[in-house]
Formats: structure tokens, C-alpha cells, sequence
């Protein structure tokens, strides 16, 4: 499975991070509840890792469960050692590429200008993590890279919310959409899980309105 077979599973992306191992299964229960099939757990508190594996363990098989913010090769390693079945990266370095390409996980980096999406190409990747999306110039932005990027694909991340992500999701570069809108704080607080499976549900309802061409 490629990172596109993923994102194709789950046009909506949660981005989780976990301050609480306690509740991360019910939360991701909630969300795969509503529809969800691909989780972004990012290596930005120290239960991240933890939480992968726990992740692998409770979900059912059809939930595939990823790695975000990896910043570092060390960070890949890691996370696949941990469980995860894909990574994310909020850029791509020279060295992180490398460290990517030596593993067989499938990978969405980061890009944020037409010179990334360019190097990131040269580098052999065509699906792209597109960040922070709405603070670079969101949908026009996205409609821009279409033409001289015609091969790319984006999973825009970063501003997207209830209110926009079907206008990302009816581009046709654009194969899904990440973000935390899905997980707001009071509900994880209250174990509101039924709340956070309709927000799922509500992204998801999102993605058929925002119906396309096939691509
Ligand atoms: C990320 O790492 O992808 C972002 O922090 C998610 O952005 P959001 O919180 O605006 O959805």
C-alpha cells in the first residue's frame, strides 16, 4: 500500500497528539467509529510513540496508523519500530529523504512552495503533505500548483476545519485532508466519544459532497 492507497482509505486525516495515553484509544475509537481508517499520531509528546503501538493494538486491522511531525531520520527509525505504517513530515531535508527512501514505509512530506514540491520531485515523491495550507495560501494556492504540478498530489493540512475542507476536497489535486479540528480539547476532557464521532462523520459527509472527476 502507497501513501495515496492511504489516503484514498481515508480522505479525512486526523492529526492527533497524545497528552494522555489513557484516553487516545477511545478517542481513535470515536473517530474510526465515524468512519476514519488513517490516524497521524505526531511525535510531539513524549507518549507519541507509546500511543502508536497501543494504537496498533486496539484498533481494528482496517485502521492504519501513522507518524507525524518527523523532523529527524532517528524520528523514522523510531516510528516504525513502534508500529507506525506510514510517516509524515511537516518539510522534507536532505537527509530526512534519504532516511525515507531506506525504509519501505510510505511517506507524505511536507512542502510549502513551489521550489519544495519541486526538490521533494527530484527526490522521488509525488504526494504531498501541503503545510500549514490555509497560512500559505490555502485553496488559490493549491489551484496554482495544478498547472506546473500537474503529477502532484496534496493532503492540505494546517487551518483546515468543518467550516472549509470541503472546498480543499473538491480540488482535484488534492486527495484528502489532515488536521485537529476533529479532536477538540473539551470533548477529549469530558469523553464526549459520541461528539467526536460525529465531527468524523460530518468531515466525511464532506468528502462525497465535494465529489470530482476521477484522477
Ligand atoms: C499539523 O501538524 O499538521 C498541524 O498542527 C495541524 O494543524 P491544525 O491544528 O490547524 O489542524
Amino acid at each position: 500500500m502507497d501513501v495515496r492507497d492511504i489516503l484514498a482509505l481515508s480522505p479525512v486525516v486526523p492529526v492527533m497528539v497524545v497528552h494522555d495515553l489513557g484516553s487516545i484509544a477511545d478517542a481513535a475509537m470515536a473517530l474510526f467509529a465515524g468512519g476514519i481508517r488513517a490516524f497521524e499520531i505526531t511525535l510531539r509528546t513524549p507518549q507519541a510513540l507509546q500511543a502508536i503501538s497501543v494504537l496498533r493494538q486496539a484498533l481494528p486491522d482496517e485502521a492504519i496508523i501513522g507518524a507525524g511531525t518527523i523532523t529527524q531520520p532517528e524520528h523514522l527509525q523510531a516510528a516504525v519500530q513502534a508500529g507506525a505504517q506510514f510517516g509524515v513530515s511537516p518539510g522534507l531535508t536532505p537527509a530526512l529523504a534519504e532516511a525515507i527512501r531506506s525504509q519501505a514505509l510510505p511517506f507524505l512530506p511536507g512542502v510549502a512552495s513551489a521550489s519544495e514540491v519541486m526538490q521533494a520531485t527530484n527526490w522521488g515523491f509525488d504526494t504531498f503533505k501541503l503545510f500549514p495550507a490555509a497560512a500559505i495560501g490555502g485553496v488559490p494556492l493549491l489551484q496554482s500548483f495544478s498547472g506546473p504540478f500537474a503529477q502532484a498530489r496534496f493532503c492540505p493540512t494546517g487551518g483546515i476545519n468543518a467550516g472549509n475542507a470541503a472546498e480543499y476536497l473538491a480540488l482535484n489535486n488534492v486527495l484528502a485532508v489532515g488536521g485537529s479540528w476533529m479532536l477538540p480539547a473539551d470533548k477529549i476532557a469530558q469523553g464526549d466519544w459520541q461528539g467526536i464521532t460525529a465531527l468524523a462523520q460530518t468531515a466525511l459527509a464532506q468528502t462525497a459532497c465535494a465529489l470530482k472527476p476521477a484522477h
